[in-house]
């Protein structure tokens, strides 16, 4: 019972030291303390000023409890049974305690409101992306053909959100199925995405980069495997890549990606769409999947160009070390990367191993179920390594 007793107290002691540590991590790519876009750097004006106030207030607070305590503590000569002298009413006091409190109230609450109507009204500088949310996995369409409006026909892409770095871009969040929520910390506040419903946000990164964050609202079985990842370009490196995102995919060329892409052509189309390589097949399904509860699955026409797969569980590069590789101008093979064939593989192979999901089986399509998230396929290894093959000309 006493062991017990001790080493509770010693992880009552350990959690919170741990947890302030974790504090100091130097490698924190989702610390919203470290802004690194102009709107962030206003959220980050408002704690530090709020954070001070209350900190003062603590420690006084806190000194101020100490000090009657041991000031007004029973002591060895005193009668037990005989009350201290009472103290009732001070005008003086209770008008202290009321205005100060008040006043320094007051302050935040103004502070808080400038920076959150200065924030609201932040508006983009051209560019507005649609942010989808969905079991498991983030979408985000660019609407290109400049009908205002955001449709297949417009550019889709998955996982990675490409901005151009220095710009206020334009977010309207939504979700195809269940609440969730958009927040990359060094970039701004978050966002929830509710089904039928359009939120607008702002986001700008002062550098080209990588800025990562995750769902922050609890949607099920994959939730913490639903990550979504902001890629700030250059602008002209963004202007040229939206231009390739419009073009539809290459035909691949050796014997091995062409079997992939057959494959993909007969396996893949009842949700997945490479345009350029199985827009009949995928028209032939209904366009997208009525297997799912979102409807929807990753349009992989530039997979390749992405730098991270499955809801961006897994990074889709490595070095010649095998370390992975996130940052923009490394990935690809013209950059000197290579697939990270092992995760891409085991992906392949097994999904639903690889991360939690909820995929109907061909019983459950009878009956009429709708599942969340990609079912294991039976692949063979052949089969296997002709996809990838096929997938890897995806660029
Ligand atoms: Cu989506 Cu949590």
């Amino acid at each position: 019972m006493r062991t017990r007793l001790r080493s509770r107290r010693a992880l009552a002691l350990l959690v919170p030291l741990l947890l302030l540590l974790s504090a100091c991590a130097s490698d924190a790519p989702q610390d919203t303390l470290e802004p690194e876009g102009p709107i962030a750097r206003k959220i980050d004006n408002l704690v530090n000023p709020v954070f001070i106030i209350a900190a003062v207030v603590f420690v006084l607070v806190e000194f101020g409890v100490l000090y009657l305590v041991l000031r007004f503590r029973q002591r060895k000569d005193d009668d037990p049974d005989e009350l201290p002298g009472q103290t009732h009413g001070n005008t003086k006091l209770e008008i202290g305690w009321t205005v100060l409190p008040a006043l320094l109230l007051g302050f935040v609450a103004f502070a808080t409101l400038a920076t959150l109507f200065d924030i609201t009204n932040t508006k983009d500088d051209g560019l507005t992306v649609q942010v989808t949310g969905q079991q498991w996995w983030w979408e985000f369409t660019y609407d290109t053909d400049g009908d205002g409006k955001f449709t297949d026909e417009d550019v889709l892409t998955a996982n990675d959100l490409v901005i151009p770095a220095g710009e206020n871009v334009g977010l309207e969040i939504t979700s195809r199925d269940v609440i969730h929520s958009f927040w990359i910390p060094k970039l701004n506040g978050k966002k929830d995405a509710v089904p039928g419903r359009r939120h607008p946000l702002t986001i700008n990164a002062d550098e080209p980069g990588t800025y990562v964050g995750q769902c922050t609202e609890f949607c099920g079985l994959s939730h913490a495997y639903m990550r979504q990842r902001v890629v700030a370009l250059a602008p002209d490196e963004f202007d040229a890549w939206l231009e390739r995102q419009q073009d539809a995919a290459d035909e691949p060329t050796d014997a091995d990606a062409e079997a992939g892409a057959e494959l993909f052509a007969s396996q893949c189309s009842v949700c997945h769409l490479a345009r350029g390589i199985n827009d009949d097949q995928f028209e032939e399904a209904g366009q997208g999947t009525s297997e799912l509860v979102s409807e929807n699955a990753p349009d992989l026409t530039h997979f390749a160009s992405r730098g991270a797969f499955a809801g961006a569980t897994f990074d889709l590069w490595e070095d010649l070390d095998g370390d992975h590789i996130v940052e923009a101008d490394e990935i690809g093979t013209a950059n000197g990367g290579r697939l990270n064939r092992g995760d891409l593989e085991a992906w392949l192979r097994d999904p639903p191993g690889q991360k939690p999901m909820d995929p109907v089986t061909p019983d459950q399509v009878e009956a009429g179920e709708r599942g969340r998230g990609m079912p294991n396929l039976n692949l063979s290894e052949e089969q296997i390594d002709q996809l990838v093959a096929f997938l890897q000309t995806l660029d």
